[in-house]
């Protein structure tokens, strides 16, 4: 086999790597898909160079309003370190409410404590703290 047929099977084989369908941003798999101990979904569809990642998440929460549709999730990864954002608003419903997540992703699970924010009709502003870990579905 000659040199060059050689090189352009090298390229084929690394232009493969490259493009195949799990990315990483960082250890996060890209796509992928999470369920937290309250049975809310996180669905991971994008990322790029920076660590940034987007994606949508589901609240199945017991005791939480905002339930059962896909709100727009915002977030970051640092090494280990996560950092993730959905704002209650979506076509379905607006809570006037955010929740900020931070953790580590630690092998297949996101240990995160996060708050949620909410805005009073009062003018008031609410904040509500907890803990929620994600395990990777395969
Ligand atoms: C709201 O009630 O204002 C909006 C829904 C909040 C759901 C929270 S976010 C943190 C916790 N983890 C979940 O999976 N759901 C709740």
């Amino acid at each position: 086999m000659s040199r060059c047929v050689m090189s352009r099977i090298v390229a084929a084989l690394i232009f493969v790597i490259v493009t195949s369908s799990v990315a990483l941003a960082d250890g996060l798999p890209i796509p992928s898909y999470w369920l937290n101990q309250r049975g809310s979904e996180m669905k991971l569809f994008s990322s790029d160079a920076q660590g940034n990642f987007g994606g949508v998440f589901i609240n199945h929460a017991a005791g939480f309003a905002c339930q059962n549709t896909p709100y727009d999730l915002g977030g970051h990864i640092w090494g280990d370190r996560v950092k993730f954002v959905v704002v209650w608003k979506n076509f379905a419903a607006d809570c006037h409410s955010k929740t900020i997540w931070r953790g580590w992703l630690i092998g297949n699970t996101l240990h995160t404590r996060w708050v949620l924010i909410s805005d009073n009709p009062d003018g008031t502003i609410t904040k509500l703290h907890g803990f929620d870990v994600f395990q990777l579905q395969p």
